[in-house]
């Protein structure tokens, strides 16, 4: 398993491992390559995308960091980061997430980051559970929506 940067080649890749996620949890979400694109690879707020790619080459999970703007979506303060992480169910518990939060983490503080922000749904306990190990904590809860905070 390796990480390397997100272009514009991995965003059919990436539309793969959201739709697999789909197809495990029932919670739908844009997929299609171009709200990837727009969404991760060329929002001019990313700080860094990263794509976990296994030995054969395929896209197993990629983790987003964008900087928080003045009216983001989630209400995070401006300035600090913003997490997403979409890891496929063929590749859980192997350590993908964690592999990918050390380059998130290292990107984060190279770009003077304090603070990341992670927003996750109250009904994920995967999700909850992989943001606690990786040193957030809640900071905010609102309406099924759990909000985590990492201190750099
Ligand atoms: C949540 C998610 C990112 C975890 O990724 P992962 O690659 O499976 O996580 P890792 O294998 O690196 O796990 C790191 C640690 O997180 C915790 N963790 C991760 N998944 C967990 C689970 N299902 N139950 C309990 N703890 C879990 C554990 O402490 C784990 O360490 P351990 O395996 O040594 O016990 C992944 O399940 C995912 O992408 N889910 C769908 C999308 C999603 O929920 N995104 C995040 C919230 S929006």
């Amino acid at each position: 398993m390796e990480t390397r940067a997100a272009s514009a080649q991995d965003a059919e890749g990436m539309g793969q491992v959201i739709r697999e996620i789909i197809e495990h949890t029932g919670r739908q979400r844009p997929n299609d390559v171009d709200i990837v694109m727009g969404r991760y690879i060329a929002d001019p707020t990313s700080i860094r995308c990263t794509v976990a790619v296994d030995g054969s080459g395929n896209i197993v999970g990629f983790q987003s960091l964008k900087k928080a703007v003045a009216g983001n979506p989630y209400d995070t303060p401006e300035g600090w980061g913003i997490i997403g992480t979409h890891i496929s169910p063929t590749a859980h518990r192997q350590g993908v997430g964690k592999l990918l939060f050390s380059t998130t983490r290292e990107a984060a503080c190279q770009a003077g980051l304090k603070k990341i922000d992670a927003y996750i749904g109250a009904d994920n306990p995967s999700g909850l559970k992989y943001y606690d190990a990786m040193g957030f904590r809640t900071y905010r809860t609102s309406d099924g929506i759990v909000q985590k905070v990492c201190d750099l």
